[in-house]
């Protein structure tokens, strides 16, 4: 069954297709027990979606809209293994904010017996409210050893941990989500097994980046197969993701594929108040206005004391730099300016920077499509033999990686 109504609200574009609006407000959304009141969720992100950046999103989403922050917000990846080793850079990854509710956790891991381990010391030390399994990481070096978008080709070793994530989670009612791709390539598309086994195995809920891992982040994602998702896997919600990049791409996804939710990755790259357009946009509200330059100055400023608070000064000026060009992105300032701020290691000399910045001048048309890494498409790398027997349990060796993406 769909869970938005279809309307001719007016036409929008995906892959060339125009599509319908919708006309009524979207339902909010169930994840297990956790029930948010946007089904609106920010793509767990390496590197990026830190508690700097999840707490920024958060108040900017309640800035606006005079309410708390409705959807989920999910931390950068952690793995399994490095979890488990209690490895210092993990366990500071899994930091949240006191006022981050629910805490959502994402694990890379491609081994049932480690999966169990380190569901059960979240569980057991209370270390989030949620757990999502990513399944999506199209990294060669990845990949090559069987890990990441390379796995769910595998079925039943699939099963097997998702089911030991289910199991071990259950005892604290930690609801388990998964996360994956179309699949490896054309000729190996995996979503649809991928999301039947994960409903079986207890998943609470399945979200499918719709590209395969041979695209990588090229082209356009292929909403008709979240469509196929949707009317494929029945009981527990389909959550859409790929090329959402304003509200009106997220209305447009919910209405064109059924899905029960939206993911949101790079669109809220230098832009963490996209939350509170897209809460606006699905629940039929009036559409903020979006920042001036000064109100941009404003949130990167905090972006900076967030980052400093959670890496120290150091680090986390380090850390903002890679934020700026798409903070600054369509907006009239020098390359001079430009490239200081992108150099920055101070807080005074950030705010000695921003206050060169011509405060008045309104958000630009310009910094609107898409933003972030798109790189081109490759062939998957994968191990001798990989694709043999997709009911091989064999755990792969040396696809464990501490830091990497999906
Ligand atoms: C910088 C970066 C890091 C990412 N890291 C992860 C990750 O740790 N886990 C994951 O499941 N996906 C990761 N992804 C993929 C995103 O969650 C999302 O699936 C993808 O960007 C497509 O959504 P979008 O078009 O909204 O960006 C990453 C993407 C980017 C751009």
């Amino acid at each position: 069954m769909r869970s938005v109504a279809l309307g001719t609200r007016g036409p929008h574009r995906h892959n060339g297709q125009v599509t319908a609006i919708l006309d009524a407000p979207a339902p909010a959304l169930r994840i297990g027990p956790l029930a948010l009141r946007s089904p609106v969720v920010l793509a767990p992100m390496a590197g990026i979606t830190n508690v700097a950046f999840r707490t920024l999103c958060r108040e900017q989403e309640t800035r606006y809209s005079g309410t708390d922050a409705a959807g989920l917000y999910v931390c950068e990846m952690v793995t399994a293994r490095a979890l488990v080793e209690r490895h210092p850079d993990t366990l500071h990854m899994t930091t949240f904010a006191p006022s981050e509710q629910p805490r959502s956790l994402q694990l890379y891991t491609v081994d049932p017996a480690t999966t169990a381990d380190a569901v059960r010391m979240i569980a057991e030390e209370d270390l989030a409210d949620h757990i999502d399994m990513n399944f999506g990481c199209p990294v060669p070096k990845v990949t090559r050893k069987g890990g990441g978008a390379a796995l769910p080709y595998k079925r039943q070793l699939f099963a097997q941990i998702v089911r030991a994530a289910v199991r071990a989670a259950e005892p604290a009612g930690i609801p388990v989500t998964v996360k994956f791709r179309i699949g490896i390539d054309e000729e190996h598309h995996t979503h649809l097994d991928a999301g039947r086994i994960a409903a079986a195995e207890g998943a609470v809920a399945v979200a499918l980046h719709a590209r395969t891992a041979a695209q990588r982040y090229s082209g356009t994602a292929r909403w008709d197969e979240i469509s196929r998702l949707k009317d494929h896997v029945s009981g527990i919600p389909v959550l859409g993701n790929g090329d959402i990049f304003d509200a009106q791409d997220a209305v447009a996804m919910m209405a064109q594929t059924g899905c029960d939710g939206v993911v949101v990755g790079r669109g809220c790259l230098g832009r963490p108040w996209l939350f509170a357009e897209l809460a606006a946009a699905l629940t039929g509200s009036p559409a903020p206005t979006p920042p001036t330059l000064g109100e941009v100055a404003t949130v990167l400023r905090r972006h900076a004391h967030l980052l400093a608070a959670h890496h120290g000064p150091d680090r986390g000026l380090r850390d903002l730099r890679k934020h700026m060009a798409w903070y600054l992105r369509g907006f009239p300032v020098g390359s001079e300016l430009r490239q200081q701020l992108a150099l920055v290691s101070h807080l005074n000399e950030l705010d000695r920077l921003l206050d060169q910045l011509d405060q008045d001048v309104p958000f630009p048309a310009d910094a609107e499509g898409p933003r972030g890494r798109q790189g081109s498409p490759g062939k998957v790398a994968l191990p001798a033999g990989w694709l043999d027997d997709p009911d091989d349990i064999t755990v792969p060796q040396g696809a464990e990686i501490n830091n990497s993406g999906g």
